[in-house]
């Protein structure tokens, strides 16, 4: 029988994934062997799991490498795939704001439009071609903090979790776009060729992230 193929974040979310996941009795135990393994198998109930970077979770599961993924909000929409989004996991919790200097002043940058820093593009151009606005999209990779700071932008959008990498760096929420979580996402093809072994695998995290067992 072919294995369950996860994809799973590495970095923030991997531990209360994996934790999430031992405790419906799948063994990941390896994840957290701090190795440089890359595929991890659990022969015992038929899954592996790929560690891979968070932002290309929906790639691997929307090309089918993965049957199914665990993934930010913010990366499912960035990728806007076709993918199922089964389960809110209720961790990995925070905010994808626009953030800037406090009050109202000069555009920082000399550019005819807003120009804008992110590690989002595609949720960028989205969100604020719903207010009508035009902007210039910086895509930057990290620190995007800087984008103000250095006059390279006028504004950010970018997560918010605690709010100390803005306050640090003297910036503050303008606006809250989105509420973040991290989430389930299934491949539409895997749900139906797997569909018994892949449902019973959410029901049994979907039981625990409720509190039912
Ligand atoms: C994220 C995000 C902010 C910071 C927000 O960056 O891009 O910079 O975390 O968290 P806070 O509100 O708790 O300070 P990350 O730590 O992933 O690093 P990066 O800048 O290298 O992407």
């Amino acid at each position: 029988m072919k294995p369950i193929t996860f994809a799973l974040a590495k970095g923030r979310l991997a531990d209360r994934t994996a934790d999430l996941l031992e405790s419906c009795g799948v063994g990941c135990g390896d994840l957290r062997a701090n190795s440089r393994r890359l595929i991890i198998d659990d022969e015992k109930n038929g899954c592996r799991f790929l560690l891979v970077k968070p932002a290309d979770v929906p790639t691997y599961v929307e090309y089918g490498a993965a049957d199914l993924g665990v993934a930010g909000k913010d990366t499912i929409m960035e990728a806007n795939y076709p993918l199922y989004e089964m389960l809110d996991l209720g961790f990995g919790k925070c905010k994808l704001c626009v953030a800037g200097f406090p009050g109202v002043r000069e555009k920082q940058v000399t550019s005819a439009v807003k120009r804008v820093a992110t590690k989002y593009p595609n949720i960028a151009r989205r969100y604020y071609r719903s207010l009508g606005e035009t902007i210039e999209v910086i895509k930057l990779s990290g620190s995007v903090e800087l984008g103000p700071l250095l006059n390279l932008s006028d504004e950010i959008l970018d997560i918010v979790e605690s709010g100390r990498t803005l306050k640090e760096n003297g910036l503050v929420v303008l606006r809250e776009v989105f509420e973040i979580s991290a989430r389930v996402v299934v491949n539409r093809v895997s749900l139906k060729t797997k569909g018994e072994r892949i449902n019973a695998i959410i029901e049994a995290m979907r039981a625990k992230v409720e509190g039912r067992s």
